[in-house]
């Protein structure tokens, strides 16, 4: 028996960091997608292969999941967790599979642990979209204790939301979504650590800032109803400028930003920044000339809004 599960990668439109400190935000599931299979083995061992290599782990020794390496401790935890309360299992070997890149704002650690959660889940009980949702925190936090949850919980319920709602957002034109990879990895833990500091010299102004992005939201909310994207663009170049001035962009993502306005309704970071990617509010009109106005080794593509969340299904 093969238990499966698919998440989507994840973008932020507005509202990152912020969001950690209470703030609403706006996310959406994007076509990209981790795929895991779980098995049941009699080899006493929890296998895990993903890209980033292969862990093998005695049943036994599972408890310890804080030892392991950061890439594979959700999983042990959640293998862990789950082995725990089904006393029979003899082993299990769990495989991942994934087209979100790495490490650059998409999700891709939340998507995993969406996924992982409710392919394991799936050999045992099946779980509600909010039992999985609440278990993949669990998980993420074992790497990233301040994470808001956002992520995590666009990548389980799909579509637009305004977070913390899981509340499907209708949004009514056509977003063309250009999402492009500055080709730089970030470490999200590090990146919000350092908004940390910089609310902890700056409470008064984080403050203000926090409540900004809030009517910023209610505005984007706005124009969405209104069919107005001249103004959800305009609010994207505005939150930029919220998150430049907690410093979590640099000069390659500002040339970026700034080449991208020249054919865009509004761009901004979308994830931790840092690093990682940018995201573009594009006119059908102007995609083609997005190449030409970008540094060759930067990778662009279309996002496509995904809808359907978290989805599994048993194998036998
Ligand atoms: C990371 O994708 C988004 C952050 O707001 C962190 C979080 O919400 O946990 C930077």
């Amino acid at each position: 028996m093969k238990s499966i599960a698919s998440a989507p990668a994840k973008i932020i439109l507005f509202g990152e960091h912020f969001v950690v400190h209470g703030t609403p935000a706006i996310l959406a599931a994007i076509d990209k997608r981790v795929t895991v299979s779980s098995t049941f083995t009699e080899n006493g061992t929890v296998k895990i292969n993903s890209e980033l290599g292969t862990l093998e782990v005695s049943i036994s020794s599972l408890y310890k999941y804080k030892e392991v390496k950061s890439e594979f401790r959700p999983f042990v935890y959640l293998t862990n967790k789950m082995i725990d309360s089904n006393q029979n299992v003899k082993g299990l070997e769990i495989t991942i599979n994934s087209d979100i890149p790495i490490g650059v704002g998409l999700g891709s650690s939340s998507a995993c642990c969406v996924a992982t959660t409710a392919s394991i889940s799936g050999l045992f009980k099946e779980l509600s979209s909010e039992e999985i949702l609440k278990m993949s925190i669990e998980a993420e936090k074992t790497i990233f204790p301040d994470t808001s949850g956002a992520d995590c919980t666009v990548c389980t319920y799909g579509g637009m939301i305004e977070y913390p709602s899981v509340e499907k957002i209708d949004n009514t034109f056509d977003l063309n979504l250009l999402i492009v990879n500055s080709m730089i990895p970030h470490n999200t833990k590090n990146s919000v650590e350092k908004v940390n500091k910089f609310k902890e010299n700056d409470e008064e102004r984080f403050s203000q800032l926090c409540d900004l992005e809030t009517k910023l939201i209610d505005e984007v909310i706005t124009a969405m109803k209104n069919n107005d994207a001249t103004t959800f663009g305009l609010k994207m170049s505005e939150n930029q400028k919220y998150l430049e001035e907690i410093q979590v962009s640099n000069d390659t993502l500002r040339d970026m930003i700034s080449s991208l306005n020249e054919i865009s309704l509004g761009s901004k970071i979308t994830g931790a920044g840092d690093g990682g990617c940018v995201i573009a509010l594009v006119k059908d009109e102007n995609m083609d000339k997005v190449p030409a106005l970008l540094p060759k080794d930067k990778e662009c593509f279309s996002a496509k809004i995904d809808t359907k969340g978290v989805v599994w299904k048993i194998e036998k």
